[in-house]
């Protein structure tokens, strides 16, 4: 489906985001191993989440919708039962690579599968710590879905990863879970933390020292009412529409600022971004925050090693910021981006140059320099949320009105975004905020 988008005048106002993707998967998934009902409120919103809880009523966990959260009710550690038909995954590679873990310890066959991004995605990077565990499983060529998981009494073991992902970091932690013993993960670069916190919330023993992870298993978790911060990577494609649009000032409310996450703000206020952070507080170990963000003229920099994996989600924004920017942006270290949604090098060098901006695409990253100035394009979501959002923010600051072919992919993280995108952003010429 195709969107107009009319340049920006302004960018204001004050929003709340939707739940954090990934804190709600890790919470839905952690409450339906547990012995009891739990309640989670702000759980996000997006098409992935959904994704989870639909996998999670497939294995017998009954779960209530209703309006600000969803009610778990749990099953206990090896409760769920034999799912009978195929799981769908949807878009969502936390829901295949978490839930395997879990499905790993459970003594039956699970198959899951997702949609045509998905099948496409490595899965072979969890099939091997799960083997090691002692579960067998099948995939098509050996690392693509649909899986059939063989479930088995697992053995615990010490698995190094060797690329740093935190979903597989998740998925060896929660298959972890119905090991006999002590599971341990050792993170080449520290990853987002949500689960080890989440872990702990639910009454896991978990002890984390440096880069290792380790996990006692066979824990009986306990059921809780949790809420959800506001996703920080959401957040990002408005931060940076009121970095990039004149004379913008926003407020988000409530965001999730686990320092695990938040190295978009670092990155950003060294390269001279207004932001500042108001009403810190800590819930159920995870920080929040409100961000206050003006326009600022960036002054660009370099994204590599450690930084590349914390910034992983928000470079495809960050490379719109960056072709605005005084001096460029350059990312490396960054292979990961070709198999995430989509080939997001390629797709988003596509749309760059689409909208008239220079871009040198390497294998592992890219290049983008300064001062460019963005021409009215038709963009393309490739299918992929993050492209999808990073597109109608450059389109923001388009020199005439852009359209996006497949918006619609936004609602896998951020249904919300473009009617909320309508409220902050002012037309040129208008006084009043209006729809782009
Ligand atoms: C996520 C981890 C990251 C990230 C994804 C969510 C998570 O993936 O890109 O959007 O919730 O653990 P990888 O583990 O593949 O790096």
């Amino acid at each position: 489906m195709q969107r107009r988008i009319a340049p920006a005048a302004r960018i204001s106002g004050v929003v709340r985001l939707p739940g954090d993707k990934s804190i709600s998967h890790r919470y839905a998934m952690l409450a339906a191993l547990a012995d009891g009902t739990s309640r989670i409120a702000g759980y996000s919103s997006g098409a992935d989440c959904a994704s989870t809880l639909g996998a999670l009523e497939a294995m017998g966990v009954p779960i209530e919708r209703a309006a600000g959260q969803v009610v778990i009710h749990g099953r206990g550690l090896e409760g769920l039962s034999v799912p009978e038909a195929t799981i769908d995954a949807g878009n969502s590679g936390s829901t295949i690579r978490m839930l395997s873990g879990i499905a790993a310890g459970h003594p039956f066959l699970t198959r899951i599968t997702g949609d045509h991004s998905l099948v496409r995605r490595p899965m072979d990077r969890i099939i091997r710590p799960l083997e090691q565990m002692g579960a067998s499983i099948r995939a098509r060529e050996g690392r693509y879905p649909p899986l059939e998981i063989h479930g088995a009494r697992l053995r615990p073991i010490e698995y190094t990863l060797p690329v740093p992902s935190a979903q597989v970091k998740t998925c060896v932690l929660f298959a972890g879970l119905f090991a006999d013993g002590v599971t341990t993960v050792h993170e080449p670069v520290r990853t987002r933390d949500h689960t080890e916190i989440a872990l702990r919330e639910f009454g896991a023993e978990i002890e984390v020292s440096g880069n290792k992870i380790s996990l006692r298993g066979r824990p009986r978790l306990t059921p809780r009412d949790l809420r959800v911060p506001g996703d920080l990577s959401s957040a990002a494609f408005l931060i940076a529409a009121a970095l990039l649009v004149p004379g913008s000032e926003l407020t988000l409310e409530g965001v999730g600022l686990n320092p695990t996450r938040s190295a978009l703000l670092d990155f950003l206020a060294a390269q001279g971004a207004d932001l500042r952070i108001l009403r810190v507080e800590q819930e159920a170990g995870e920080l929040w925050g409100d961000v206050h963000v003006r326009h600022s003229r960036l002054r660009g920099g370099c994204v590599q090693g450690a930084l590349t994996a914390a910034l992983i989600d928000e470079i495809p924004i960050l490379a719109v910021l960056g072709a605005a920017s005084e001096r460029g942006l350059e990312v490396r270290d960054a292979a990961e981006l070709r198999i995430k949604e989509s080939d997001r090098i390629a797709t988003l060098a596509e749309n760059l140059t689409r909208l008239g901006v220079e871009i040198q695409v390497a294998p592992d990253g890219f290049r983008v320099s300064g001062r460019q100035r963005f021409r009215a394009a038709v963009l393309d979501s490739f299918g992929d949320h993050r492209i999808a959002m990073s597109c109608a923010v450059a389109a923001l600051a388009a020199d005439g009105e852009c359209i996006l072919e497949g918006f619609e992919a936004a609602a896998v993280s951020f249904p919300e975004f473009f009617d909320l995108l309508g409220t902050i952003a002012a037309q040129p010429g208008k006084n009043k905020n209006l729809r782009p």
